[in-house]
């Protein structure tokens, strides 16, 4: 395959998995994306700038680099075994300035110990972790997550809904682990936490779910989350029947019923 040596320098021709900052944490043409996806769902959410957030399996960045630059100094924290997929995704991503200015924090760890940087959260994302890990690591992330939660925090994760659940004990990657939504909620409440699955794309079809205290204040931010998503539905479906109807086959078919209608109403 010929590329653009942009195309190239970007891991275009790589497979997830392969050794190249992009391609290790998921397909390259998805990386942009999968950004933006993660980044606009925890704004929807109400991430501002003064919280904090912890990025649990961080990569290369992804999210990082939207998440830094918008957060306050000191309010980005990252965990991620691959330290070397930190420092790429800064050489290529971010640039020293912005983490000079920053300050983000990072811990190579991965025992799921979410204590390690002393402090509590207001937003927790384990973007495509869930989706990787057995059930006994999520067990141990969820379990951390409740102790590092403030009590308005919002942990956000996805995984690979089935009908079916992994029973394996590794990390699986390339490929990935599956679980059935009732498994995972019942493993969350095991911790004293809520799970509730939220609406939100991606583009391999990653479940996204908000791991919540099951206290009243954020389970109604998730039902109007809810609702947000089901107008903007609506939305794009009358957009999608006006574009239709604006053919000019279909104007032409509209034209014959309303005729058709008024001669049987004439009749
Ligand atoms: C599919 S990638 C997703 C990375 C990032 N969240 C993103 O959206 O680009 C999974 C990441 O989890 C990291 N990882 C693997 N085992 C881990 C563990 N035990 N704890 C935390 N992260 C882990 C991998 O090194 C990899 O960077």
């Amino acid at each position: 395959m010929s590329l653009q040596p942009i195309d190239a320098q970007l891991g275009k021709h790589l497979q997830p998995g392969d050794r190249h900052y992009r391609a290790f944490v998921s397909h390259p043409d998805n990386y942009d994306i999968v950004a933006a996806l993660q980044f606009t769902l925890l704004t929807a959410l109400g991430l501002r700038e003064h919280h904090y957030l912890l990025d649990i399996g961080c990569g290369s960045l992804r999210g990082g680099r939207l998440f830094i630059p918008y957060l306050l100094p000191n309010h980005y924290f990252g965990i991620e075994p691959e330290a070397w997929l930190i420092e790429e995704g800064i050489r290529n991503e971010l640039g020293e300035s912005i983490i000079t200015i920053k300050k983000p924090s990072f811990v190579h760890d991965r025992s799921f110990n979410l204590e390690v940087f002393g402090r509590k959260f207001d937003f927790l994302l384990a973007q495509s972790i869930f989706s990787h890990a057995s059930a006994a690591q999520i067990r141990a992330c969820v379990a951390s997550a409740r102790k590092v939660m403030e009590p308005h925090a919002i942990f956000v994760a996805n995984f690979v809904e089935s009908n079916v659940n992994y029973e394996g004990d590794e990390w699986v990657y390339p490929g990935g682990s599956y679980y059935t939504m009732d498994f995972l909620r019942s493993l969350i409440a095991e911790q004293g936490l809520a799970c509730m699955p939220i609406q939100w794309p991606h583009p391999v079809g990653l479940r996204w779910i908000a791991i919540v205290h099951p206290d009243q204040a954020n389970q109604q931010l998730l039902r109007d989350m809810d609702l947000l998503t089901i107008r903007a539905e609506r939305d794009a479906a009358l957009a999608r029947l006006r574009q239709l109807e604006s053919h000019p086959y279909v104007k032409i078919g509209l034209a014959v019923r309303r005729w058709l209608q008024t001669l049987i109403r004439r009749r």
